[in-house]
């Protein structure tokens, strides 16, 4: 069965319609799903900004199982995911001597693949999360990865500030700007230029929708592919939707920028 329908991707979760059709077919996640959105109002009333409020739910999710709370329910999936990933990069430019920049590393579902095969160093992981990241520390160290000296290190925005120039070949983040409002990603984009070394790539996956642009809870976004292109391009960014990814089996959409070269003005 394909992952992508186009019943799911013109649905717009948000409505009402969609809530009730959804809860006649799975009647037995209505209490979860009540339960989450009493929780997460809770959230967003004590945190106004968002990613104090995503924090927020990190912070509650990973306190409860931090596999889940990077979106993976079970062992095998967060392995499955983590493999995906990291083949995907492998297969389509990540080289051992790469120093690559991986935004929303969470508990290093494919961050510890990705320590494994880069050269010491060569991994710098970003999350708003302590607790994560808390968790990502305990994952290095089952693997046994300490020696490779990874980054991981917290951030409140997406600047990129405090990382030097042209520094890493691939930047990634994956599952993250599925959470992120548009303001997040715009700023992400407005600054990844600046620290991508030349030749180098960032790879992102979003939530597509070919419909109605919506979130749910404030904890998923659905963008589509036009707008986020359009955003790219606005920074002086190229963007390719990459089509071989939707073979994977995997519910979200990837595009990957690069930085436009330099109009030479020759014919
Ligand atoms: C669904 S998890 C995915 C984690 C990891 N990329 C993976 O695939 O296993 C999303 C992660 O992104 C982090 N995150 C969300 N918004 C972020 C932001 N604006 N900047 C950095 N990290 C963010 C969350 O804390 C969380 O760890």
């Amino acid at each position: 069965m394909p992952n992508k329908t186009a019943a799911s991707l013109n649905a717009n979760r948000s409505s009402l319609v969609h809530k009730v059709r959804y809860a006649l077919r799975n009647p037995g996640k209505v209490v979860p799903y009540v339960r989450r959105s009493a929780r997460d109002w809770k959230l967003r009333m004590t945190h106004r900004d968002h990613v104090d409020y995503y924090r927020a739910v990190m912070a509650s999710d990973a306190a409860r199982d931090p596999r889940a709370a990077v979106g993976s329910q079970s062992e095998e999936r967060w392995l499955a995911l983590g493999r995906m990933q990291f083949d995907y990069l492998v297969e389509h430019g990540l080289e051992p001597g790469h120093r690559m920049l991986d935004i929303g590393c969470g508990n290093l579902r494919a961050g510890w693949r990705l320590i494994d095969y880069l050269d010491e160093g060569g991994y710098y992981g970003i999350d708003i999360s302590p607790d994560i990241l808390i968790a990502a520390k305990g994952v290095l160290a089952e693997r046994g990865l300490q020696s490779k000296l990874p980054h991981l290190t917290i951030t409140r925005d997406l600047t990129f500030s405090f990382l030097p120039e042209g520094r890493f070949d691939v930047v990634h983040a994956h599952s993250v700007f599925s959470h992120s409002p548009i303001e997040v990603i715009d700023e992400a984009l407005a600054n990844v230029g600046r620290i991508l070394a030349p030749g180098g790539f960032f790879d992102f996956t979003f939530d597509r929708t070919e419909g109605e642009e919506h979130q749910v809870l404030r904890e998923d976004f659905y963008y589509r592919t036009g707008t986020l292109v359009a955003l790219a391009e606005k920074h002086g960014l190229d963007a390719r939707f990459m089509d071989d990814w939707e073979e994977r089996p995997h519910g979200q959409s990837k595009i990957r920028v690069t930085v436009r070269a330099p109009d030479n003005g020759a014919d």
